[in-house]
Protein backbone atom coordinates (compact mmCIF):
# COMPACT_ATOMS: atom_id res chain seq x y z
CA UNK A 1 0.00 0.00 0.00
CA UNK A 2 1.08 3.25 -0.74
CA UNK A 3 1.78 5.89 1.94
CA UNK A 4 -1.01 7.88 2.96
CA UNK A 5 -0.04 11.67 3.07
CA UNK A 6 -0.99 14.37 5.38
CA UNK A 7 -0.29 17.69 3.82
CA UNK A 8 -0.48 21.28 6.02
CA UNK A 9 -2.00 24.35 4.16
CA UNK A 10 -0.67 26.82 6.05
CA UNK A 11 -2.95 29.35 3.88
CA UNK A 12 -1.85 33.20 4.26
CA UNK A 13 -0.35 32.24 8.07
CA UNK A 14 3.26 32.18 9.77
CA UNK A 15 5.82 34.16 9.90
CA UNK A 16 9.72 32.77 9.21
CA UNK A 17 10.39 32.86 13.20
CA UNK A 18 7.32 30.41 13.77
CA UNK A 19 7.74 28.26 10.62
CA UNK A 20 11.43 27.32 12.74
CA UNK A 21 9.44 26.43 15.72
CA UNK A 22 7.27 24.71 13.38
CA UNK A 23 9.56 22.12 11.83
CA UNK A 24 11.78 21.28 14.78
CA UNK A 25 8.51 20.90 16.97
CA UNK A 26 7.20 18.44 14.95
CA UNK A 27 10.28 16.58 13.74
CA UNK A 28 11.15 15.77 17.12
CA UNK A 29 7.81 14.15 17.08
CA UNK A 30 7.54 12.51 13.89
CA UNK A 31 8.24 9.12 13.97
CA UNK A 32 5.84 7.39 11.76
CA UNK A 33 7.83 6.69 8.39
CA UNK A 34 4.23 4.79 6.70
CA UNK A 35 2.85 8.50 5.80
CA UNK A 36 4.42 11.21 3.86
CA UNK A 37 4.12 15.09 5.35
CA UNK A 38 3.74 17.49 2.80
CA UNK A 39 3.83 20.89 3.93
CA UNK A 40 2.39 24.35 1.72
CA UNK A 41 3.96 27.32 3.14
CA UNK A 42 3.76 30.55 1.83
CA UNK A 43 6.12 31.45 -1.11
CA UNK A 44 7.83 33.51 1.46
CA UNK A 45 8.94 30.30 3.44
CA UNK A 46 9.76 27.94 0.60
CA UNK A 47 13.38 28.85 0.24
CA UNK A 48 14.20 29.06 4.57
CA UNK A 49 11.89 25.86 4.73
CA UNK A 50 13.82 23.47 1.38
CA UNK A 51 17.21 24.45 3.09
CA UNK A 52 16.11 23.92 6.59
CA UNK A 53 15.14 20.53 5.39
CA UNK A 54 17.89 19.08 3.41
CA UNK A 55 20.71 20.37 5.66
CA UNK A 56 18.89 18.61 8.73
CA UNK A 57 17.53 15.88 6.45
CA UNK A 58 14.18 15.72 7.79
CA UNK A 59 11.18 13.43 6.44
CA UNK A 60 9.43 16.26 5.12
CA UNK A 61 8.01 17.32 1.39
CA UNK A 62 7.47 20.53 0.61
CA UNK A 63 4.78 22.45 -1.94
CA UNK A 64 3.90 25.85 -3.23
CA UNK A 65 -0.24 27.04 -2.56
CA UNK A 66 -0.61 28.11 -6.24
CA UNK A 67 1.40 28.29 -9.26
CA UNK A 68 1.11 30.73 -12.27
CA UNK A 69 -0.93 29.78 -15.35
CA UNK A 70 1.96 31.39 -17.34
CA UNK A 71 5.79 30.40 -18.08
CA UNK A 72 8.75 32.24 -16.48
CA UNK A 73 8.23 35.87 -18.45
CA UNK A 74 6.83 39.38 -17.36
CA UNK A 75 4.29 38.18 -15.33
CA UNK A 76 3.96 40.76 -12.27
CA UNK A 77 3.40 38.84 -9.02
CA UNK A 78 3.01 35.40 -10.48
CA UNK A 79 5.30 32.22 -9.03
CA UNK A 80 6.12 30.03 -12.53
CA UNK A 81 6.76 26.60 -12.25
CA UNK A 82 10.40 27.17 -13.12
CA UNK A 83 10.57 29.08 -10.12
CA UNK A 84 8.71 27.25 -7.72
CA UNK A 85 10.33 23.97 -8.69
CA UNK A 86 13.64 25.02 -7.07
CA UNK A 87 12.57 24.39 -3.47
CA UNK A 88 9.48 22.30 -3.92
CA UNK A 89 7.92 18.73 -5.52
CA UNK A 90 4.18 19.74 -5.00
CA UNK A 91 1.62 22.28 -5.98
CA UNK A 92 -2.05 22.53 -4.47
CA UNK A 93 -4.13 24.21 -7.78
CA UNK A 94 -7.56 25.35 -7.34
CA UNK A 95 -8.24 25.29 -3.86
CA UNK A 96 -11.95 26.53 -2.94
CA UNK A 97 -10.74 30.25 -1.46
CA UNK A 98 -9.00 30.82 -4.94
CA UNK A 99 -11.55 29.95 -6.92
CA UNK A 100 -14.22 32.41 -5.12
CA UNK A 101 -11.69 34.77 -3.85
CA UNK A 102 -9.73 35.19 -7.17
CA UNK A 103 -12.01 33.95 -9.66
CA UNK A 104 -10.09 30.94 -10.89
CA UNK A 105 -12.02 29.15 -13.52
CA UNK A 106 -11.41 25.44 -14.87
CA UNK A 107 -9.52 27.05 -17.87
CA UNK A 108 -6.75 28.80 -15.86
CA UNK A 109 -7.03 24.95 -13.43
CA UNK A 110 -6.14 23.20 -16.29
CA UNK A 111 -3.15 26.30 -17.76
CA UNK A 112 -2.12 25.64 -13.83
CA UNK A 113 -2.01 21.70 -14.17
CA UNK A 114 -0.07 21.52 -17.53
CA UNK A 115 2.67 24.65 -15.91
CA UNK A 116 3.03 22.30 -12.94
CA UNK A 117 3.55 18.97 -14.91
CA UNK A 118 6.34 20.73 -17.20
CA UNK A 119 8.32 20.95 -14.06
CA UNK A 120 7.42 17.74 -12.74
CA UNK A 121 5.21 18.84 -9.75
CA UNK A 122 3.01 17.08 -8.24
CA UNK A 123 -0.72 18.70 -8.58
CA UNK A 124 -2.88 18.55 -5.68
CA UNK A 125 -6.01 19.71 -7.85
CA UNK A 126 -8.44 20.74 -4.86
CA UNK A 127 -12.40 20.53 -5.78
CA UNK A 128 -15.28 20.68 -3.86
CA UNK A 129 -18.35 19.21 -5.88
CA UNK A 130 -17.49 15.56 -7.37
CA UNK A 131 -18.57 16.57 -10.92
CA UNK A 132 -15.88 19.47 -11.01
CA UNK A 133 -13.26 16.35 -11.82
CA UNK A 134 -15.20 16.09 -15.38
CA UNK A 135 -13.26 19.20 -16.34
CA UNK A 136 -10.22 18.35 -15.41
CA UNK A 137 -7.92 17.39 -18.59
CA UNK A 138 -4.80 15.62 -17.23
CA UNK A 139 -4.92 12.32 -15.18
CA UNK A 140 -1.28 12.84 -13.66
CA UNK A 141 -3.20 14.84 -11.07
CA UNK A 142 -4.01 13.66 -7.39
CA UNK A 143 -7.26 15.37 -6.40
CA UNK A 144 -8.06 16.64 -2.84
CA UNK A 145 -12.24 16.42 -2.28
CA UNK A 146 -13.31 18.91 0.08
CA UNK A 147 -16.61 20.09 0.43
CA UNK A 148 -17.12 24.26 0.96
CA UNK A 149 -19.39 23.76 4.11
CA UNK A 150 -16.25 21.75 5.75
CA UNK A 151 -13.63 24.49 5.32
CA UNK A 152 -12.77 26.19 8.15
CA UNK A 153 -15.58 25.56 9.70
CA UNK A 154 -15.29 22.55 12.22
CA UNK A 155 -18.23 20.64 10.41
CA UNK A 156 -16.48 17.71 9.30
CA UNK A 157 -17.73 15.35 6.73
CA UNK A 158 -18.78 11.84 7.52
CA UNK A 159 -15.90 9.70 6.29
CA UNK A 160 -18.33 6.98 4.95
CA UNK A 161 -20.19 9.61 2.93
CA UNK A 162 -16.19 11.03 1.69
CA UNK A 163 -15.43 7.73 1.04
CA UNK A 164 -18.56 7.01 -1.71
CA UNK A 165 -17.85 10.43 -3.34
CA UNK A 166 -14.90 9.62 -3.91
CA UNK A 167 -15.78 6.46 -5.31
CA UNK A 168 -18.14 8.46 -7.75
CA UNK A 169 -15.05 10.67 -8.58
CA UNK A 170 -12.93 7.53 -9.47
CA UNK A 171 -15.32 6.05 -11.94
CA UNK A 172 -14.54 9.29 -13.69
CA UNK A 173 -10.79 9.54 -12.98
CA UNK A 174 -8.77 6.97 -11.45
CA UNK A 175 -6.55 9.05 -9.76
CA UNK A 176 -5.80 9.11 -5.64
CA UNK A 177 -8.34 11.05 -3.39
CA UNK A 178 -7.24 12.98 -0.62
CA UNK A 179 -10.14 14.93 1.85
CA UNK A 180 -10.02 17.84 3.22
CA UNK A 181 -12.16 19.96 5.68
CA UNK A 182 -12.42 20.44 9.36
CA UNK A 183 -9.31 17.66 9.65
CA UNK A 184 -8.11 17.50 13.55
CA UNK A 185 -6.48 15.33 15.96
CA UNK A 186 -9.83 13.60 16.68
CA UNK A 187 -11.40 12.59 13.76
CA UNK A 188 -8.40 12.34 11.39
CA UNK A 189 -7.79 8.18 11.75
CA UNK A 190 -11.46 7.87 10.64
CA UNK A 191 -10.47 9.30 6.96
CA UNK A 192 -7.47 7.22 6.61
CA UNK A 193 -9.12 3.92 7.96
CA UNK A 194 -11.03 4.46 4.49
CA UNK A 195 -9.18 2.89 2.19
CA UNK A 196 -9.90 4.78 -0.71
CA UNK A 197 -9.14 8.26 1.13
CA UNK A 198 -5.34 8.64 0.68
CA UNK A 199 -5.17 11.07 2.14
CA UNK A 200 -6.11 14.13 4.13
CA UNK A 201 -5.67 18.44 3.43
CA UNK A 202 -5.36 20.40 6.96
CA UNK A 203 -5.60 23.58 7.26
CA UNK A 204 -6.66 25.18 10.59
CA UNK A 205 -5.38 22.78 12.65
CA UNK A 206 -2.25 22.58 10.85
CA UNK A 207 -0.92 26.23 12.15
CA UNK A 208 0.12 25.53 15.54
CA UNK A 209 2.41 22.79 15.97
CA UNK A 210 1.29 21.47 18.94
CA UNK A 211 -2.16 20.36 17.18
CA UNK A 212 -0.12 19.24 13.97
CA UNK A 213 1.65 16.98 16.29
CA UNK A 214 -1.69 15.73 17.88
CA UNK A 215 -2.54 14.77 14.03
CA UNK A 216 0.26 12.92 13.75
CA UNK A 217 -0.13 11.00 16.90
CA UNK A 218 -3.43 10.36 15.96
CA UNK A 219 -3.10 8.71 12.66
CA UNK A 220 -3.88 5.07 13.09
P1 LIG B 1 -9.54 23.44 7.28
O1 LIG B 1 -9.03 23.81 5.81
O2 LIG B 1 -8.73 22.26 7.75
O3 LIG B 1 -9.30 24.67 8.09
O4 LIG B 1 -10.99 23.08 7.18
C1 LIG B 1 -8.80 22.83 4.85
C2 LIG B 1 -8.37 23.48 3.56
O5 LIG B 1 -8.79 24.60 3.28
O6 LIG B 1 -7.59 22.89 2.78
Amino acid sequence: MKNKIIAANWKSNITKFEAKKWINDVSLEFQNSDIEIVIFPPFTLLDLLSGYIKVNSLPLSLGAQNISPFESGPYTGEVSGALIKEFADYVLIGHSERRTLFNENEEMINRKIEEALRFDLKPIVCISETDQVKNLNSDKIMLAYEPISSIGTNKPEDPQLVSQKINEIQTEKRVDVIYGGSVDGQNVKDYLAKENISGVLIGSSSIDPQNFIKILNNVY
